[in-house]
């Protein structure tokens, strides 16, 4: 598989030194670097640490550069880094024009697809790889590379949603966080972090949906609880997001939060309130039932699960045996964890 795929790495290295070689040496450095350093508050250091780098304008930057040959155009095409002309087959254009590039790395540190900032309000604001052999983005974490490489004993890691905010943090001395990639939090995305540390904060920004995706983030968390593992939310004050949050308030207020986070019991049961549409005993009922729905796909084997079902008991005045009553029908077991 590697053999298969090391033509595409190859060019994906390829791509990721010519963006940042276009920081240097490009007549329109200045428009990048100022966008970085001042509209951003990136130090130079950061941005080397990252492999953040610029895509020019134009159509064949990276083509001329990097796809001289017939076989090489095809690997960068493959890579996701050409688009075919749709009245030309087999002629290609640069994917990437004009944007702050972001190289998304693999934990070996491969870079295996990037992400593509617009300097201003053009859509879309984030151009994303495509799909590639290389490149699953719903497996993908950016910055877990980087957090293993920067952190020496790696314990906690923080999830965020954003290139930007991974890099902000950093910058801040809080190198243990890792975005999403345009995607909510899946379970797959908590089993391989679970299999670095024990303890994980899914932070949302503060808007709407930021609180979407914390719910997401909860079904994700369920069915991957194991004894000895933590997942806490971090829901971030209206309006900001880690950058601009760390950038207006600083490190020690951002540990603050972290340290005032939620756990997973509370996000369940806050949850499960907020569901609810009657006021009366039908209401307690129906929290009853939300709940239990929940806290039934955490696996039984869990020590959380009997905790939460006996909070559950002592919330409601209902015995265990009420509230196996008020359990739905346990899913098929193909189904019985959340979508990744
Ligand atoms: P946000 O809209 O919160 O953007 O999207 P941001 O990271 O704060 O961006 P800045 O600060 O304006 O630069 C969060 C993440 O969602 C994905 C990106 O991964 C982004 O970092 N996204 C967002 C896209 O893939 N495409 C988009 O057009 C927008
Ligand atoms: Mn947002
Ligand atoms: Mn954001
Ligand atoms: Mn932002
Ligand atoms: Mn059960």
């Amino acid at each position: 598989r590697y053999e298969q795929n090391a033509g595409l790495l190859n060019c994906l290295a390829e791509s990721a030194t010519f963006f940042q070689q276009q920081l240097v040496t490009h007549s329109d450095k200045a428009k990048a670097t100022r966008y970085l350093s001042q509209e951003r508050g990136l130090s130079g250091q950061i941005a080397k640490v990252y492999g953040i780098g610029f895509a020019p304008p134009g159509w064949d930057n990276l083509l001329k550069h990097a796809g001289k040959r017939a076989e090489d155009q095809i690997n960068l095409f493959q890579a996701g880094m050409l688009i075919e002309k749709k009245d030309n087959p087999g002629h290609y254009y640069d994917r990437f024009r004009d944007r702050i590039m972001f190289p998304i790395r693999d934990t070996r540190g491969r870079t295996i697809a990037f992400g593509g900032r617009a300097f201003g309000d053009e859509k879309p604001k984030y151009l994303n790889s495509p799909e590639t052999p290389v490149f699953q983005k719903n497996q993908e974490l950016y910055g877990l590379y980087e957090a293993k490489q920067n952190s020496k004993t790696l314990d906690h890691i923080i999830v965020v949603e954003g290139y930007m905010d991974v890099i902000v943090l950093a910058q801040y001395g809080i190198t243990n966080a890792v975005a999403t990639l345009g995607t909510s939090i899946n379970s797959q995305h908590l089993r391989k972090l679970f299999k670095l540390v024990d303890k994980v904060t899914l932070c949302f920004d503060g808007d709407k949906a930021g609180r979407a995706a914390a719910i997401r983030g909860l079904e994700a968390s369920l069915p991957v609880m194991q004894n000895g593992k933590q997942v806490r939310f971090l829901f971030l004050p209206e309006g900001e997001d880690p950058d601009s949050l760390v950038r207006k308030n600083g490190k020690e207020d951002f540990y603050q939060r972290l340290d005032d986070s939620s756990s997973l019991a509370h996000v369940l049961f806050e949850h499960a309130r907020s569901q609810i549409t009657l006021n009366d005993e039908e209401g307690e009922a129906q929290f009853a039932q939300l709940a239990m729905g929940l806290i039934e796909r955490i696996p039984h084997d869990v020590t959380l699960h009997s905790i939460l079902l006996r909070q559950l008991a002592e919330q409601t005045g209902l015995s265990q045996e009420d509230l196996n009553r008020a359990a739905p029908a346990p899913l098929p077991t193909p189904y019985h964890s959340a979508p990744a």
